[in-house]
């Protein structure tokens, strides 16, 4: 288990996938609170954990036990206290209602009912809360990703986003396999305000 879950940080952390760049755009503060979904290896859950402070709280979530103790055990080893691990299923999810960030790097492509599932992130964020969501595009057939259909083209993504009810903050196209945005839910459109104007 541990093996996977160090070649996924292997990958997450190579140079040619940004992550410093990825780390930048989320524009993270200190005392933030951060949702991993799908947190694999934990390459970015610590690093969110590093970055918030001890104000701060990164909840790292998978549907796999092991990968959640590999990232409990680093935590503890890098003197990060402020990583909860958090153990879900594919259809239920649990976070506390004031996530500030919700950070989803190659795991929407697991995610069945993708619409219904992004609706339900609103549930859990802030105010002003994001979704920033990094994704293998279509890819060549004989990469793994592409062979095994673990890739959602960018279009459908902002389809779903959309239905979900997020509005689209950044489209970021520097990295070399996959897509980047980032949402926000979109706000209700203001009405006019005849009392005012009409007299
Ligand atoms: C390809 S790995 C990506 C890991 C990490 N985000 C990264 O970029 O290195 C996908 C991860 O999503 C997890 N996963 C799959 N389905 C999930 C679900 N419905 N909810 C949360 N995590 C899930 C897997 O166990 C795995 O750790």
């Amino acid at each position: 288990m541990s093996r996977k879950a160090r070649m996924f940080n292997k990958k997450a952390s190579d140079p040619k996938n940004r992550p410093d760049l990825v780390l930048n755009h989320l524009e993270l503060q200190a005392g933030n609170i951060v949702a991993d979904i799908g947190s694999g290896g934990g390459y970015f859950s610590l690093r969110f954990a590093e970055a918030l402070g001890k104000d701060g709280v990164v909840f790292a979530v998978d549907t796999n036990p092991g990968f959640l103790e590999f990232i409990k055990e680093n935590a503890r080893e890098k003197g990060l206290d402020n990583v909860k691990t958090v153990l879900t299923s594919e259809d239920s999810l649990s976070l506390p209602e004031n996530v500030d960030l919700v950070f989803m790097r190659n795991v929407c492509h697991h995610i069945p009912n993708r619409t219904a599932y992004f609706g339900e992130l609103k549930n859990f964020l802030k105010e002003g809360g994001h979704i920033a969501i990094l994704e293998y595009r279509k890819a060549n057939h004989f990469t793994f990703h592409g062979l095994f259909g673990h890739y959602i083209p960018k279009e459908e993504i902002l389809t779903e986003m959309t239905q979900a009810g997020f509005q689209l903050e950044k489209d970021l196209d520097f990295l070399p396999e996959q897509s980047f945005t980032i949402f926000s839910i979109k706000l209700p459109k203001k009405r006019p305000d005849y009392t005012r104007s009409h007299i």
